[in-house]
């Protein structure tokens, strides 16, 4: 594993959008696996300045989010599919046709997650996924106990995430209950993943995470497993492994 310390979280966003823009210019054509969250909005950002200034050119770009809540539509501001459009797609020259997130509002969720594999292999598979890690080492929606070895599938979402999500909601009621996200199977097969972390509350689950036991209770502990991983973080998360 690679691990990037950075002063703070605009220079944490800067070194995780080099490498993400690293695979753009190389591979115009890459496969980029993207998050949602509050880690990785400084990355889109950076992103966004360094395409205005005409640097980077995402038109033959294919894109494949992490996950999406089953029944809050694309336009619902709090969709994955809503937050990508507004904190990236819509302010780059990506084709919409080469961004993929699941369908929240599939009829059937579960013929939605094996349409999403089919567009993952498609695609050739991901070239660089990024994530972010929630406090108990969930990455994407797969949370503590889930199974390695499941890929796109559905999951009802712990009370606790439900909790910490109903503060964007009127109501905890309004909270989607379940989730299509892509598995930990699926995420190990990305050629390389970019984990960025940030804020001193993360510190402790990144400890367990990479240097702690390999089990499903620490689902973000399977990427001791995967051969390139770059840790991207300010120095606030990485102070108990530094
Ligand atoms: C996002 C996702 C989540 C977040 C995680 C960390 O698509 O699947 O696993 O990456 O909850 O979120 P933040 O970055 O808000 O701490």
């Amino acid at each position: 594993m690679k691990i990037y310390v950075s002063e703070d979280y605009k220079d944490m966003s800067r070194k995780a959008a080099n490498i993400v823009s690293a695979h753009v210019i190389l591979n115009p054509a890459c496969v980029l696996g993207l998050a949602t969250g509050s880690t990785p909005i400084g990355m889109y950002k950076q992103l966004i300045d360094w395409y205005n200034k005409g640097d980077l050119d995402f038109s033959q770009v294919k894109s494949v989010n992490l996950d999406e809540y089953v029944g809050l539509a694309p336009t619902h501001d709090q969709s994955y599919r809503y937050f990508m459009q507004t904190n990236l797609f819509d302010h780059v020259n990506i084709d919409p046709a080469n961004t993929n997130v699941p369908n929240g509002l599939a009829s059937d969720p579960e013929a939605e997650c094996e349409r999403y594999n089919q567009v993952i292999r498609s695609m050739g598979g991901i070239d660089v996924q990024v994530l972010g890690m929630g406090h108990n080492g969930h990455i994407g929606f797969n949370e503590p106990g889930h199974a390695f070895e499941l890929e796109t599938h559905v999951v009802n979402l712990t009370e606790r995430t439900i909790e910490a999500n109903a503060r964007f909601f009127a109501s905890k009621d309004e909270v989607p209950k379940r989730a299509i996200t892509m598995g930990i199977k699926s995420i190990m097969q990305a050629r390389q993943i970019l984990v960025v972390v940030s804020g001193e509350d993360k510190a402790e689950i990144v400890k367990k995470a990479f240097y702690g036991p390999v089990v499903p209770e620490v689902p973000a502990s399977i990427l001791q497993m995967h051969a390139n991983v770059v840790l991207c973080g300010d120095k606030a998360p990485l102070s108990k492994i530094m």
